[in-house]
């Protein structure tokens, strides 16, 4: 990327604002459509029960949120919280196509100071955002804090695969090929140049672990999916 950005949170703010429209389209597509299998698993792993509460930190366009809904039924509720109100907006449409709208309460915010209370949740979630925050220990830290004791607080996130030979390939899909089929999507050169960049940003998977561990997460556990191409990242307060 010719220019790195100098403050990332306005960065990444402006560059959802700009895609936000395409966001779920291009993901569905430039993922062969694996993000719905990947933001299931990954709110699987939250242990989410009905009648819970849960957040999704981050939320973007609500897909993960609706799957947090999915599980805590018409009995409990789910606040999805994102930062970028074109984002929000897709949410609302694609929440408005499904039966959980009276569960689901979306609010603007920020991940790097959460406005709820200590011990507020039954979970917390992130999908595909680690990488975009500009203090990835002190989000982790934030989700810690809103959950209640015994809480999972979770991450989805693109990661570092190591097998030879697919790894590779894989490199040259997203390196190469993807931002181009992105400036295709949305018109405008950049956005999707940030994908491949954030990702070389990123600490591997095992480091992403040990934060979880830092910040006072017990049971920090990961599980690689689809050749490792993305995480999931669990862990109990
Ligand atoms: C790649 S999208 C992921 C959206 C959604 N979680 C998903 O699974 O598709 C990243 C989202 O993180 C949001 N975001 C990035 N940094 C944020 C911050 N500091 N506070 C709140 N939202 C943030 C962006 O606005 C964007 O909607």
């Amino acid at each position: 990327m010719k220019n790195p950005p100098q403050n990332k949170e306005q960065f990444v703010h402006d560059l959802f604002c700009t895609i936000a429209h395409r966001y779920d389209l291009l993901n569905s597509l430039l993922s062969f459509n694996r993000d719905r299998y990947w933001r299931r698993f990954a709110v699987e792993q939250t242990g989410l029960l009905p009648g819970q509460k849960g957040l999704d930190v981050c939320c973007g366009t609500g897909l993960m949120t609706i799957e947090q809904a999915k599980r805590v039924g018409p009995d409990g509720s789910v606040v999805g919280l994102d930062f970028c109100q074109s984002m929000l907006d897709i949410a609302v449409g694609n929440i408005a196509k499904t039966p959980y709208g009276p569960m689901i309460e979306l609010l603007e915010g920020n991940a790097m100071a959460l406005p709820f209370d200590d011990d507020s949740f039954d979970c917390a979630t992130i999908g595909f955002a680690l990488r975009n925050v500009p203090d990835i220990k002190a989000v982790l830290g934030e989700m810690r804090r809103v959950v209640r004791p015994g809480g999972k607080v979770v991450s989805l996130e693109l990661a570092k695969p190591g097998t030879p030979g697919f790894k590779q390939l894989y490199y040259l899909y997203f390196e190469q090929i993807l931002p181009l089929l992105g400036k295709l999507g949305i018109g405008v050169d950049g956005p999707y140049q940030w994908l491949p960049e954030s990702l070389r940003r990123f600490p591997h998977q095992a480091e992403i672990c040990r934060f979880f561990g830092e910040v006072g997460l017990q049971d920090a556990a990961y599980y690689e999916l689809t050749g490792g191409i993305v995480a999931v990242h669990t862990g109990r307060k």
